[in-house]
């Protein structure tokens, strides 16, 4: 009977243990309540975002709570393109527009009359406009190249055996499925490791844009999961801590950006031009002036004889 009791109270008690485990191990900020356990973070001018901790929380809407941190001040944050179409975020955080998945809507404007179009990362793929902008369509992004820089190590990394740490140390830390990996390239002396993580175009299952972005954050020391560990692949028993991450996005359609940085090179060349045939028109000119003098002359000449 006795054992009845405690076996009773033993379930009960774990039971209870259960719900104080109410917390959202998948995002530091939010808050939990319950039962029925449900957790939120605050967003964009004070809503409550409820949030499905049991995943890596949608970007978007990561982003929505940085950016109702910010504006309160509390805390938040702060290569090589692997194509030419390749683009990586200039802009920074802004209050984005999420749908109710969580994905961010085409068109962003940041609370003011400018606007833009994001891809699936919520990262800006086209100019600037005004309200009237239009965007078709919300552009997926299936690949991303991450540009890290590890720490310094004692003993040289075995490139060869780089990629399974990379691709585990992912899959371990952001649920994310390591066969995405397609490759990784390796810079000792520059400390460098070039990630692509590369789906299938059409792909609408793995979201490239949570586990890039959550990266970022451990990267920088301000990571998004409650618990404050580190990305740090493993490779012969020697960790690789980071210090640095650029991240490269590449979309399913290419960006409509104009040419920013190229007008400078193409000005340079159209004055060239310009000045070349203004040259060989002033040389035509007066070419021709003078040979009208002869022609003028010749009659008189002939004449005057
Ligand atoms: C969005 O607006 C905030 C101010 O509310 C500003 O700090 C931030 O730089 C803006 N972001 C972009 C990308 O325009």
């Amino acid at each position: 009977m006795k054992i009845w009791i405690a076996l009773l109270l033993a379930t009960f008690a774990v039971g209870v243990s259960a719900q104080d485990q109410c917390i959202c191990d998948s995002f530091k900020w939010a808050t939990c309540d319950g039962p029925p356990c449900q957790c939120s973070v605050t967003v964009g001018t004070g809503e409550k975002q409820n949030l499905d901790c049991s995943k890596l929380i949608p970007k978007c809407f990561l982003m929505k709570a940085e950016m109702f941190r910010a504006r309160h001040g509390l805390s938040t944050r702060t290569g090589g393109k692997p194509v030419d179409t390749a683009f990586v975020d200039n802009d920074g955080i802004y209050d984005p527009d999420c749908d109710a998945t969580g994905a961010f809507r085409a068109k962003q404007c940041n609370n003011t009359e400018v606007c833009w179009c994001v891809n699936s990362a919520g990262v800006r793929r086209t100019d600037k406009g005004d309200k009237s902008l239009r965007c078709e369509k919300l552009v997926e992004t299936y690949w991303v190249r991450l540009e890290l820089k590890h720490k310094a190590v004692n003993n040289a990394v075995d490139a060869a055996k780089l990629q399974d740490a990379v691709a585990t140390a992912i899959q371990n830390r952001y649920s994310f499925d390591k066969t995405l990996v397609k490759e990784v390239q390796y810079d000792p002396k520059a400390r460098l490791i070039v990630v692509d993580v590369q789906k299938e175009k059409g792909d609408r299952k793995a979201d490239l844009s949570r586990m890039a972005y959550y990266m970022e954050k451990d990267v920088k020391v301000l990571p998004l999961f409650k618990d404050q560990a580190k990305f740090e692949p493993s490779v012969d028993g020697q960790k690789l801590e980071m210090e640095n991450i650029l991240v490269y996005y590449v979309d399913e359609e290419a960006p409509t950006f104009t040419m920013k940085r190229l007008t400078g090179g193409v000005i340079a060349v159209i004055v060239v031009v310009m000045l070349a045939v203004a040259a060989g028109l002033l040389v035509l000119f007066l070419k021709r002036r003078r040979e009208q003098r002869y022609s003028k002359a010749e009659p008189r000449e002939l004449e005057a004889m």
